[in-house]
């Protein structure tokens, strides 16, 4: 009998399969994301009166001590016999003008996980949502080509690019009191409007055959619509998950983090829409809450975009074994009494970039197959 095929050097099929390969982001030549019509940073605590956001590049202090960490968790995976690639530097400072926008810088190459997604053998470069981050494919293209290169059954997709000019964006949005917004929770319209196709990879969770895409502020209806046009010919399902009570969604990996067959790490404070949830309990998955975080939303840096949440945007290197950030105890028991292996490292210093130890990072090879966990029902009854 003929030995069977090695896998694709690109198989990566959901979020907990023992980990092979993988790319983590790098901090070098980072800027402070502009104020554009798809984002509105803020200042965290107490400001001084007339204090405005930063622009331009980060500190050289800030960036090293983000370097530390992203290089010491790039070693603890080298030390798993994970291999580890990182992104090619790239000028995040340059200002871009192209036929349908203008911005004053770009952002950074710390987190890959928004901007690139392996599914199965496939790379797919997502369209991206803001204008700062349109080219951030670009640090992670010499390693996507040598991939493609060494293997013919890589298949490689980068989705179509959205204009981003103004009229692709609802700036009413960031004007809605809290009031409104609650009001307003089961509209799902937030800052990009429905015209484009849009989405960041990091709204997209993978569990075997079944993709889980949550609507949000960087992903719109027309950008799920795509990925299930793409995707579903490849035997692959996608459904849309919302979560009502976050009314800033962006990225689902704060929110709705799978760690093995059966069990989803949930946000208390962002419940997954009532029929939505249902199709987890009718297939036997459960949801565990996770505990509060170690701080509170005031207590993370002050150029820090995400929410204290980030204690739970943890990295699976198997079913059983979870990187966690260090000062996340709770989490950390709450895991090991689950039976899971927490191995702790530090990683506050990459906060203000934008994430933790799942955004900095896209999984590049695990060794399972595609498997389908969602047997009993195949359909999130509400129509997805
Ligand atoms: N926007 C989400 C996820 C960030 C990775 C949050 O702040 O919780």
């Amino acid at each position: 009998m003929a030995p069977p095929e090695p896998r694709p050097i690109v198989n990566a099929w959901n979020e907990w399969d023992p980990l092979e390969e993988i790319v983590v982001g790098r901090a070098d030549n980072a800027n402070f994301d502009p104020t554009e019509p798809g984002y509105r940073p803020v200042i965290r605590g107490t400001r001084s009166a007339g204090e405005t956001f930063p622009t331009g590049p980060k500190a050289a202090e800030t960036i090293a001590r983000a370097n530390e960490e992203l290089d010491n968790l790039a070693a603890l995976l080298e030390s798993l016999d994970v291999t580890v690639r990182r992104p090619d530097p790239m000028d995040f400072g340059k200002p871009l003008s192209t036929p349908t926008f203008d911005v004053e810088n770009q952002y950074c190459s710390v987190c890959p996980r928004d901007v690139v997604i392996t599914l199965g053998n496939q790379i797919l470069e997502a369209t991206m949502s803001r204008r700062a981050r349109f080219f951030e494919y670009l640090p992670y293209r010499r390693i996507i080509r040598d991939y493609w290169n060494r293997d013919p059954r890589v298949s490689w997709t980068a989705a179509p690019k959205p204009s981003m000019a103004d009229d692709m964006y609802r700036t009413e949005f960031w004007e809605f009191s809290l009031d409104e917004r609650f009001a307003r929770m089961h509209d799902f319209e937030f800052c990009v409007t429905q015209e484009e196709p849009v989405f960041d990879a990091a709204d997209i969770t993978r569990m075997g055959r079944h993709l889980f895409v949550q609507e949000s502020m960087t992903t719109n209806r027309p950008g799920i619509a795509w990925l299930r046009r793409e995707l579903e010919p490849r035997g692959l399902r996608v459904h849309t998950l919302h979560f009502p009570l976050d009314f800033f969604p962006s990225h689902i990996d704060c929110t709705f983090v799978p760690l093995r067959p059966g069990l989803v790490l949930t946000n208390p404070d962002r419940p997954l829409k009532e029929e939505e949830a249902e199709f987890f309990a009718k297939n036997g998955w459960e949801f565990l809450d996770a505990p509060e975080a170690s701080c509170s939303n005031d207590e993370m840096p002050r150029h820090c975009q995400s929410s204290r949440w980030l204690s739970m945007n943890v990295l699976s290197v198997s079913p059983d074994t979870v990187i966690c950030e260090e000062a996340e105890h709770d989490l950390h028991r709450l895991l090991e009494r689950r039976g899971f292996n927490v191995i702790a490292v530090p990683f506050r210093n990459v906060y203000e970039f934008g994430g933790s130890l799942h955004c900095a990072t896209w999984d590049v090879r695990r060794s399972g197959d595609c498997e389908d966990y969602f047997t009993n029902l195949t359909d999130i009854p509400a129509g997805d």
